[in-house]
């Protein structure tokens, strides 16, 4: 059986949506669970398969999860752990996952994770990870394709990253935090989820300074310090993103309610100067709306609080129907923009140069066979299938599943047509409401 949305574009997004917790954020405090013996409980954690696949990494090591849908929180036990092995089988699922190498060197001395490899949307290398924790002490051997580190102690350090890599500064920050004195790290993520992690652990009885700027000072503490904690992740601001762009593309109107929108800076400004109306309507939701064609801009996609590569595609979809040419610079990853191909079957009028994409604005898009390459391109094509004219079919949505919680629900509360379908792997048009016209 396969899964695939079906989804009649047209329909102006109306009402109101609410955003869960951060992927981005849930899965590293997850591993930092695993620092303090007892039990951590998580609240605001969506119901996303990433999220399921973190907790089988953890309850691989010995740690005791449990996960409850209906009061969105996680319990994780970690008073004792028994393994430190994380398998191919599960990092190769979801390489974020590899953030639990840090926590295990930081509590156990000793870690085998599993080397995540490249993905889809580009190389995404872990040399920075790697760097890091040998600059704190630990021997890294890279064998059979699994990183084992080990250490008799780790000893604060001096650390400068290349780029400001979101998985290095969190896996550094995790590893610092039993070290013996002071890391800091330099040209550190500022990305919310950095401060999210940082705000989790000192809760837990870290002791950690700077987060949410470039540099980052861990003073290490002893084992007994540390303590099992309640918390809550913050809002998910690619989610908002996308939802504020799937209102803004269908013509709508709608509240975004959870949200953080500071958290959205960079990306609301760009809006903005499209011609979207958005209004800050208090702390914690806006509203969005737009009546009239947008504007095409230029962006370039940056570390936080730049644009964020999260949210390229979504921008992406909007300046297909612009008023304009806007020409996107993707500087994180190296293909990212595997939306291209299935934009322009939709009668978008794109070229792509290696990491430039010019998007010259055409009148409208049409429904079309769409297949998602990878998480946000896939959310993005569902975007542009809801603001196309006529019908659409979306394939591949385990894509989507991984970061985007009840999204085809949240879609449909806002008056969208979307229904999701499983069937033979043979798409069968003719039946039910979706005969052959629904094409
Ligand atoms: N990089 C290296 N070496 C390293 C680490 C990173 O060369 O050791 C490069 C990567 O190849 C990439 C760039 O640095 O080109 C940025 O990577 P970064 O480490 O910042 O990204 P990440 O931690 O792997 C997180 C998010 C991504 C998001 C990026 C950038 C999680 C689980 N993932 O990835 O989210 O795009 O930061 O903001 O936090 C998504 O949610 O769809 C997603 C891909």
């Amino acid at each position: 059986m396969v899964e695939r949305f079906y989804i009649k574009g047209g329909t102006p997004l109306k009402g109101e949506v609410s955003i869960g917790g951060a992927k981005n954020s849930v899965l590293k405090l997850m591993a930092a669970a695993i620092l303090a013996k007892g039990e951590s409980k998580i609240y605001n954690v969506p119901d996303l398969t990433d999220v399921e696949i973190m907790l089988n990494v953890i309850a691989q090591l010995g740690c005791k999860t449990s996960y409850n849908k209906e009061e969105k929180s996680l319990t994780i036990d970690a008073t004792d752990i028994t393994n430190v092995t994380a398998s191919y089988e599960l990092v190769s699922k979801m390489r974020a996952s590899f953030i639990i190498l840090g926590a295990l060197v930081s509590r156990c001395k000793e870690a085998r994770v599993a080397l995540p490899g490249g993905c889809a949307i580009g190389e995404r290398r872990v040399d920075f990870h790697i760097r890091g924790l040998e600059a704190l002490g630990a021997k890294i051997k890279i064998e059979n394709g699994y990183v084992h580190a080990k250490t008799n102690k780790l000893v604060g350090s001096e650390v400068y990253l290349d780029i400001p890599s979101v998985g290095a500064t969190e896996n550094i920050m995790l590893a610092s935090v039993l070290a013996e004195g002071s890391t800091r790290i330099q040209n550190a993520a500022q990305e919310p989820e950095i401060v999210d992690l940082a705000n989790f652990l000192n809760t837990m009885g870290a002791d950690i300074n700077g987060a949410g700027t470039s540099e980052i000072i861990i003073n290490g503490v002893k084992p007994a310090d540390l303590h099992p904690i309640e918390y809550t992740t913050i809002p998910d601001r690619i989610e908002a993103g996308t939802f504020m762009t799937a209102i803004i593309a269908t013509k709508g109107k709608g509240i975004i309610k959870n949200i953080y929108p500071a958290h959205l800076t960079f990306f609301t400004d760009k809006l903005l100067k499209m011609g979207a109306n958005i209004k800050l309507l208090d702390p914690t939701s806006m509203e969005v709306s737009c009546k009239n064609r947008l504007n095409s801009i230029n962006f370039v996609t940056q570390p936080y609080p730049g644009f964020p590569t999260d949210l390229q595609s979504m921008a992406m979809t909007l300046l297909t129907t612009a008023n304009g040419v806007g020409i996107i610079t993707e500087s994180l990853y190296e293909n990212r923009f595997m939306q291209v191909p299935d934009l322009n079957r939709m009668g978008a009028d794109i070229h792509q140069d290696r990491n430039h994409a010019i998007v010259k604005g055409v009148k409208k898009l049409t429904g079309a066979i769409l297949t998602a390459s990878d998480l946000r391109a896939g959310a993005s094509l569902v975007v542009a299938a809801l603001m196309a004219d006529g019908n659409s079919v979306v394939e591949k949505l385990h894509h989507i599943d991984r970061g985007y919680e009840n999204f085809e629900n949240k879609i449909r509360l806002l008056g969208g047509k979307i229904e999701r379908r499983n069937e033979d792997s043979q798409m069968n048009l003719t039946e039910g409401t979706h005969n052959e016209s629904y094409l």
